[in-house]
Order: C-alpha cells, then sequence, then structure tokens
C-alpha cells in the first residue's frame, strides 16, 4: 500500500474560485479540528465543472498541502452539479440484488446522460409514502470523464483518493453534524464563484435539489465589463475599497442586480418545490459559499421568501483548540468551508 491508512480523510473542496482542505479526527469527546487551508485558484482552470488546467490546480493542491500540515495524503473530494443528476425514483419494492439487476434500465428512464458514460450509485430509502408496494431510491448518476479526470488530478498532485461525494451531500452532512436537524423545512443554499446549489430538507431527508449557474463570478464579469479591467482585478475591487476605479455607487449597481438575479432564480426554484409539496413551508434558509457574505443579498432573499436567513456555522458542534488557530478567522470564512468540513468527515471505507 502506497499510503499508511489512517481512518479520517482530509476533506478536499476543489472550487472553481478556491480550494478548501480541512482536517477532522473523531476522539471520545466528539470531532475535533485538526487543520484547515484555502487558497485560491487560477481564475479559468476549472469552468462549469471541467478541470481546464490540471497542472495549475495540481500545483495549487500541492502548495495548499505544503503549507498546512494535513496529517493524511487520503482526501475526500466533490464534484458539482454540472456532471451530477441526484434523482429520488419511486420503483416495485424488491431486495437490493433484484435491484442491481435493473438498475441500468431504471436509470435510462431518469437520467439524461448516456448510462454507459456514467457511474451509477444508489441508495434505498425505504417504503413510498401510502404505497406499501413501491420503494424509494435515490438515485447518483455522474459522468465518468469528470470523475476520472478529478481522480487524476488527486493523484497528480501525490494525493489518494479515497471518497468521491457529491457538493450537496457533504454540505448536508456537515449541516446535519452541526445543527441536529428536527422535522421543519429548511433550504440550504450555497452559492460559490461560479455555480448555486439548492437543496430543501425535512429533517434528513432531501425533498428538493437544484443547481444553477449562478454565483459571485458574475459580479467580476459586470465589473469587468464596466470598466474594462481583468477579472483578476475586478476581484480585488468588488470588495470597494477601491472607489478611484469603480465608484461605490457604480459598484452598489452592479451588486444589487446580480443578487436580484439569484434572488429571482432562487424564487423560482422554491415555487417549484412548493407546486410539488404545498403544504410544506421554508421558513429557514441557511447559505454557504462566498455568495453568503453578501448582506444585501441576505436582505433582499429574506423579503423575497419570507423566510430567516443565516450564514452556516459548520465548526459549531466542532471542537477547535483555540492556540492553534485563529478563531475570528474561521468564524470569518464559515460559509466557504462548509463543504470541505462535510468532506472531512467521511471515512476512508465509506463508498
Ligand atoms: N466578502 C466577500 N464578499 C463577496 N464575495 C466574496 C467575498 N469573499 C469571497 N467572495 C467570492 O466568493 C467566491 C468564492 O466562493 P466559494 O469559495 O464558495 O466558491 P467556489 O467553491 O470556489 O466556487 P464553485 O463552488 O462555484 O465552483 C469568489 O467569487 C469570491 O469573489
Ligand atoms: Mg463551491
Amino acid at each position: 500500500m502506497l499510503f499508511k491508512k489512517t481512518s479520517h480523510l482530509v476533506g478536499l473542496d476543489i472550487g472553481s474560485g478556491a480550494l478548501k482542505a480541512s482536517e477532522i479526527v473523531e476522539t471520545k469527546s466528539g470531532h475535533c479540528l485538526q487543520h484547515f487551508g484555502m487558497l485560491d485558484i487560477a481564475h479559468g482552470a476549472i469552468e462549469e465543472g471541467v478541470i481546464k488546467d490540471a497542472d495549475e490546480i495540481a500545483a495549487s493542491i500541492r502548495k495548499l498541502f505544503n503549507e498546512n500540515s494535513f496529517k493524511t495524503q487520503n482526501v475526500a473530494i466533490s464534484i458539482g452539479g454540472y456532471s451530477v443528476i441526484v434523482k429520488k425514483i419511486s420503483v416495485q419494492t424488491m431486495t437490493e440484488e433484484q435491484f442491481q439487476g435493473v438498475i441500468n434500465s431504471e436509470a435510462e428512464q431518469y437520467i439524461p446522460f448516456d448510462i454507459s458514460e456514467v457511474n451509477l450509485d444508489y441508495q434505498i430509502l425505504g417504503e413510498t409514502e401510502n404505497n406499501p408496494n413501491q420503494m424509494d431510491v435515490l438515485l447518483v448518476a455522474a459522468k465518468k470523464e469528470v470523475v476520472d479526470s478529478y481522480v487524476n488530478l488527486i493523484q497528480m498532485a501525490g494525493l489518494n483518493p479515497c471518497v468521491i461525494d457529491i457538493d450537496t451531500f457533504a454540505l448536508q452532512n456537515i449541516f446535519e453534524l452541526n445543527y441536529a436537524p428536527e422535522d421543519e423545512n429548511i433550504a440550504l443554499i450555497d452559492i460559490g464563484a461560479g455555480k448555486t446549489s439548492l437543496n430543501i430538507l425535512k429533517g434528513n431527508s432531501s425533498l428538493f435539489m437544484r443547481d444553477v449557474t449562478l454565483g459571485c463570478g458574475m459580479i467580476n464579469r459586470e465589473i469587468v465589463s464596466l470598466i474594462n479591467c481583468s477579472y483578476e482585478e475586478a476581484e480585488q475591487l468588488k470588495y470597494g475599497d477601491q472607489p478611484d476605479k469603480i465608484s461605490h455607487d457604480d459598484l452598489k449597481e452592479i451588486i444589487s442586480s446580480v443578487v436580484d438575479d439569484w434572488c429571482n432564480e432562487i424564487r423560482r426554484a422554491l415555487d417549484f418545490f412548493y407546486s410539488a409539496y404545498p403544504d410544506d413551508q421554508i421558513k429557514r434558509i441557511i447559505l454557504s459559499g462566498g455568495g453568503a457574505y453578501i448582506k444585501e443579498f441576505r436582505e433582499l432573499l429574506a423579503i423575497e421568501t419570507s423566510s430567516e436567513v443565516e450564514i452556516i456555522n459548520p465548526f459549531k458542534n466542532i471542537q477547535i483548540d483555540k492556540k492553534s488557530f485563529d478563531i475570528s478567522y474561521l468564524e470569518r470564512i464559515a460559509p466557504q468551508a462548509a463543504i470541505s468540513m462535510g468532506l472531512s468527515i467521511r471515512k476512508i471505507d465509506d463508498k
């Protein structure tokens, strides 16, 4: 074996804007954060979930691991909405063995990708509500080509890919660990640099998932087209501390129009959810990803959806040694850390 077998993993979230990595060990007294690191990656190195510049990202991953003292090279990574379909289906009740025999033909009906080009996975959820002859199954189909390219990337960085998860599941896992959800409806919404994913939960079950190509990069692109600068310069200017280059009014207008788009799209998704679940009310929205930092967004979303909107704290139930970590830094970057934290609680022998 190439690597020493330790049961825990480093959760590595490969975002199109930034890499985030967390290492948690489970002790008798609970989950304990050992290391956390974050590093921006070059714009364009990942586009719509596709790796465009593997050398560049592998070098960034190596740098992130060199700068932090992660204790294992075994990592859990995730892929996002562009190349994954997650679908809850109902089929006639059968054994797991029988389901394995029919999974391809079932999947063909629901998955808009060529079945020979995807990795299929599933979880049998149990009896369908009000129909004892049927069972619910969560079907996951991920494009093989994309999964393989992420596995290659991790190997290029000298690491050992042990678990390939889905962004949304990782987020749900860290949410459940920290918030012990009750039977209310909660929407988890992650707004990254290039994509937004929404997951509506009732207790520990996911009722509805949707990914859309909206993200914080839209603000950069608006700045680029207004003042004709590079995407990287726009990244510096979007925080409003260089009014000589872009005025506060112009920036405010850009941010307002972008967050307006986000809220409209989220409203559309929620309306779709309500049409399928008319008796369910979403009273709480929990945000993660870089978009969660934007106050105008949180305020508008609360008004538009009549929900309480808050920022996720993935460190809430995690023990953190105050001598080893800058707590105020962790509090600040909490929404961006969420997915990597969810990945780091996966175990080496998880499927
Ligand atoms: N304080 C802030 N205000 C507004 N935007 C911010 C702030 N801090 C970071 N961002 C933006 O957040 C984005 C990065 O967020 P995040 O790390 O969640 O994205 P990612 O995971 O890399 O992207 P994706 O998941 O879409 O591939 C960047 O576009 C960055 O400009
Ligand atoms: Mg992300």
